[in-house]
């Protein structure tokens, strides 16, 4: 791969062990992946947060790396931390996790990354330009960033994004580059989507089963209820979408579609996806709303719906707002998969998004009842 002088002299130590570690990771990762040079990112999203995820090596790892007193050269926000850096004590986190949990923070912290812990940077003051190149790790980000924002993201690892905001580069190649930007299959929704569960249910069918970019037809989607769907599509390899007449760039979807590959999503795909996200037909012991993290809108329509029930709801917390209801808890820096619901003695969620119930199932062996907010609120809670 083609180094400039200055790269060149990042990767020999000149500017100290930290940049040049970093150096190494990229040049190595451009290498696998046939890039011809690298490029300047404008931002940077980290992932690799919550202790309940990296433990000890992780964290580790980014003492060591933060020892080597290296900077960040873009601005770079973090991905959620295992618990609420303000109320996760009083919500049940224990003493061990909480301690490790502020070192992991504080050494991104001495790194220079903004510890904004949200997996929604966009909609808390890291929104990237149409066009723009970044390095985001976080699947769901990356998903909306390249599909509704039209920035440009391959999927980095929480490594791999670290050493793009230490040196502010990335290797040019994957979604950089026009030619991996192309639909290459079709997907006819023809069945109403009547919620934001019915969007997630939609992207964790064909994110399971398919991959590629997919173009979807016959459906307007809302910025939220793509924010949903794409964090669904992601669960699979899937790092970008178009929805024809609504994501920028879908003028795409004109091209002759007639090779492609069409997928139809009826209400039987509907009911398949939605039944084999529910591993639980009891009441949940908590509703959990949030994944990805709440935008304000979202958060005011429940509180409209003035649940009576207990509801947790997730967001950055930049767009925390004021509510009277007690049984609404709003939740900053942390989320349902990457806190440690059970030892915090939670044994069932509802959700209505398809990758909280994917992973809270699969990852923290939580009892998951998938359904709509207005199913969650009617049916369950405790
Ligand atoms: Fe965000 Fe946690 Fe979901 S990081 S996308 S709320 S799994």
């Amino acid at each position: 791969m083609y180094l400039t002088g200055e790269e060149e002299r990042i990767l020999d130590g000149e500017m100290g062990t930290g940049a040049q570690k970093a150096m190494e990771i990229l040049v190595a990762l451009g290498d696998i992946q046939d890039a011809e040079r690298l490029i300047d990112v404008s931002s940077v999203q980290v992932s690799g947060v919550s202790y309940k995820t990296i433990g000890d090596a992780g964290l580790e790892f980014l003492e060591d790396w933060a020892r080597m007193d290296v900077r960040t050269r873009v601005f770079s926000t973090l991905n959620p931390a295992g618990m609420d850096m303000e109320i996760g004590r009083r919500l049940g986190c224990p003493e061990g996790f909480i301690e490790k949990q502020m070192r992991i923070i504080d050494a991104y912290k001495k790194m220079g990354v903004r510890a904004s812990c949200t997996c929604t940077p966009y909609l808390a003051g890291n929104r990237p330009l149409p066009g723009a190149h970044i390095a985001w790790a976080e699947s769901s980000s990356v998903i909306y960033a390249n599909s509704v924002l039209g920035a440009r993201s391959n999927r980095e690892s929480g490594v791999s994004a670290l050493a793009s905001a230490l040196v502010g580069r990335t290797p040019y190649c994957g979604l950089h580059l026009d030619e991996n930007r192309e639909i290459t299959f079709v997907v006819d929704v023809d069945v109403g989507l009547n919620c934001k569960r019915d969007y997630a249910a939609l992207g964790y069918y064909v994110g399971r089963r398919y991959d590629g970019i997919p173009v979807f037809r016959n459906i307007r989607p809302l910025e939220d209820e793509m924010k949903i769907m794409g964090a669904a599509l992601a669960t699979g390899p899937i790092s970008m979408f178009y929805v024809e007449g609504v994501t920028p760039g879908s003028g795409n979807a004109d091209v002759d579609t007639r090779g492609l590959e069409k997928v139809k999503f009826t209400d039987d795909e509907l009911k398949e996806a939605c039944e084999g996200l529910n591993t639980c037909s009891d009441e949940p012991d908590v509703i959990c709303l949030g994944c990805p993290h709440l935008s304000p809108a979202e958060i005011r329509e429940v509180v409209r719906l003035n649940p009576k029930k207990e509801v947790w709801l997730f967001t950055a917390r930049e767009n925390k707002i004021p509510v009277r209801n007690k049984n609404i808890k709003i939740i900053s820096d942390t989320c349902m998969v990457v806190s440690p619901l059970k030892e915090m003695g939670i044994g069932s969620v509802g959700v209505n998004s398809a990758k909280a119930a994917f992973y809270c199932s699969n990852l923290s062996g939580l009892d998951v009842r998938f359904d709509s907010v207005k199913g969650l609120l009617e049916s369950g809670g405790r």
